[in-house]
């Protein structure tokens, strides 16, 4: 018989009647975000137009019969949706189609994510944490954040986690050697294909990846190859990812919660370190630590990475200057 010791975690999950919710659903309730030890209640959070498919969702998630699952409720109410939560995936949002870039998303989506930031600063939980994966995330992850001025800025954050992951597998592709020897990737700025996948900092096995593969590899493969994997994805499996943005959602905050196992991407709210202004949601290096995503400082920037990072800046201060109408204050 499972014991689980823990108070019950609630944990809301929004567009639970999409794709990447019917990934993620399963991988909390199974308890890797807070553990083994860790009860969870799940908020299915979807529009009236989604309920019933989301009571579909919950039903299955009930006949999977997770020892740690102890709540479920579906709902399109945000103050139910939120109320005492400790962790908020906003994951509800339009995807991109083949030829649209995912700032495109601005228009329609951007409206979501402010009354789910303020039902947050009025309802959550004092332990939440926020993790926006509805595109453009960055930008929706600052709308909810200024939203919510009662919650430390810190608590939000965009999920970059999947560029990350995608980095460490086209090294370790072309390395042929696994994932788990690599360590020190970080993607900078945007969820956009302006992004930088940085390999400056990256090891195998404790040596350089930098001295084991070619700049030309870096610069004309590596590089586009990782920023434009999203759309890469769509035209090949005709939608956007799915699975493998759910299981990077799950390390994000499972992360967070429990520590990272060394430098792991997130895109958090700027402290201006690296030139970033102050308050963009930005990829940093960061590492999690007793319960906080702190960015790797004192690291040397070339002329490159510099302007690398400056178009990243650039691109998200644009972003916010379209949702200015959008943004408290
Ligand atoms: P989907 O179309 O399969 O599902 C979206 C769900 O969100 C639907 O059930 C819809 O009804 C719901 N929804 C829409 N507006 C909502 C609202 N206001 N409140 C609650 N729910 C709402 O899409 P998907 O494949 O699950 O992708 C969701 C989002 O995640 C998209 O914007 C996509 O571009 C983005 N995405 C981000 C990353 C990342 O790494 N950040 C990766 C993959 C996808
Ligand atoms: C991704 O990176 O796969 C997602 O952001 C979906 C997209 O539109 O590319």
């Amino acid at each position: 018989m499972a014991h689980a010791s823990q108070a019950v975690k609630n944990i809301a999950v929004t567009g639970a009647a999409g794709n990447i919710a019917y990934s993620l659903l399963w991988r909390i309730a199974s308890g890797e975000v807070y553990g083994p030890d860790t009860p969870v209640a799940l908020r299915l959070v979807d529009i009236p137009d989604a309920l019933r498919a989301a009571e579909g969702v919950a039903m299955e998630l009930m006949d999977s019969a997770f020892p740690l699952l102890r709540g479920l409720t579906v709902t399109d109410d945000l103050a139910t949706a939120f109320d005492g939560v400790s962790a908020a995936f906003l994951v509800g949002a339009k995807p991109r189609t083949k030829g649209q870039e995912r700032g495109d998303l601005l228009a329609a989506n951007g409206t979501i994510f402010g009354p789910q930031g303020a039902a947050i600063n009025a309802h959550a939980a004092q332990d939440v944490r926020v993790v926006v994966v509805g595109n453009p995330a960055n930008t929706n992850a600052l709308i909810a954040q200024q939203a919510a001025p009662d919650v430390p800025a810190e608590r939000f954050t965009a999920l970059m986690r999947l560029d990350h992951n995608r980095a460490l597998a086209q090294v370790a592709q072309k390395l042929e050697r696994p994932s788990a020897e690599l360590e020190k990737m970080v993607v900078w700025g945007n969820h956009s294909a302006t992004q930088f996948p940085d390999l400056s900092y990256a090891t195998l096995a404790g040596e350089p990846v930098a001295d084991r593969v070619e700049e030309a590899w870096y610069r004309e493969e590596f590089m586009p190859r990782v920023a434009k994997r999203g759309a890469e994805i769509i035209e090949v499996r005709g939608r956007s990812s799915a699975a493998s943005a759910a299981s990077a959602a799950v390390d994000h905050m499972r992360d967070w919660v429990q520590g990272s196992r060394g430098w792991a991407t997130a895109a958090v709210v700027s402290d201006g370190s690296y030139g970033v202004e102050e308050g963009l949601v930005f990829g940093f290096p960061t590492v999690a630590r007793e319960g906080r995503w702190e960015i790797v400082q004192g690291l040397d920037l070339s002329e490159f990475q510099r302007q690398r990072i400056a178009a990243n800046v650039a691109e998200l201060q644009q972003e916010r200057r379209a949702v200015a109408h959008l943004l408290a204050g």
